[in-house]
């Protein structure tokens, strides 16, 4: 049984509607995958960047839709602090890469573009080293959201601007693990635990 199903008692207090079901998701995941792995064909080497955590459910699947070499590598960055559903605007990096990044097509992974505040930050933080190439593709999108302009080379999906959880964005550090994208039920308190 998966989490949609096996967790529903603990995820339907918060959730007011199922925004993207799993198999909308995956379906357009594979389409980003065609893609990128024709506009990638002749260009090597490549990384895959996933921003930790929320990208990371969104980057295990959509890797396995790539037909071209790639590595992978991890950027832990914080940008909301605990229960806010708001940006900080304050982004630190928590984790840095492992890998090198000089000569490298780098493509970075995220969950949501919201402020844009995060992505500016990290591709500052990336260009200082030197890669061949800097792409961004993101699995939600909230334009309207935007104070920082970003150029998002591949969007899986443009939102309106509401609170979501599910697929890799959590709740509260919560409920990453469910198969869908939700919308969050205005208004409610968060439990802890
Ligand atoms: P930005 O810096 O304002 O663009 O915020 C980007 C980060 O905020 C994303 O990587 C997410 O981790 C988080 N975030 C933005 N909107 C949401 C949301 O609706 N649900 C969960 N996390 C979000
Ligand atoms: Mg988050």
């Amino acid at each position: 049984m998966d989490a949609g199903v096996s967790m529903k008692h603990f995820y339907e207090p918060y959730l007011q509607e199922i925004l993207i079901d799993e198999p909308t998701l995956q379906a357009r995941i594979a389409e980003l995958g065609e893609q990128i792995s024709e506009d990638y064909a002749s260009v090597t080497p490549l990384t895959l960047i996933c921003i930790l955590r929320g990208g990371v459910v969104f980057m295990t699947d959509l890797m396995r839709r790539l037909n071209v070499p790639h590595e992978i590598d991890f950027l832990s960055v914080a940008a909301y602090g605990r229960g806010v559903r708001e940006s900080s605007g304050e982004v630190r990096i928590d984790m840095d890469l492992r890998g090198q990044v000089s000569g490298r097509h780098l493509l970075l992974v995220e969950d949501i573009i919201d402020s844009g505040n995060t992505l500016q930050f990290v591709i500052n933080f990336l260009k200082a080293r030197q890669p061949a190439s800097i792409r961004l593709v993101t699995l939600l999108d909230k334009p309207s959201r935007r104070t920082v302009p970003i150029t998002v080379d591949y969007v899986g999906f443009q939102i309106e601007d509401k609170f979501v959880f599910g697929y890799g964005l959590d709740l509260d550090e919560k409920f990453r693990n469910l198969p869908f994208i939700g919308v969050v039920k205005p208004g409610v308190a968060l439990s802890d635990g």
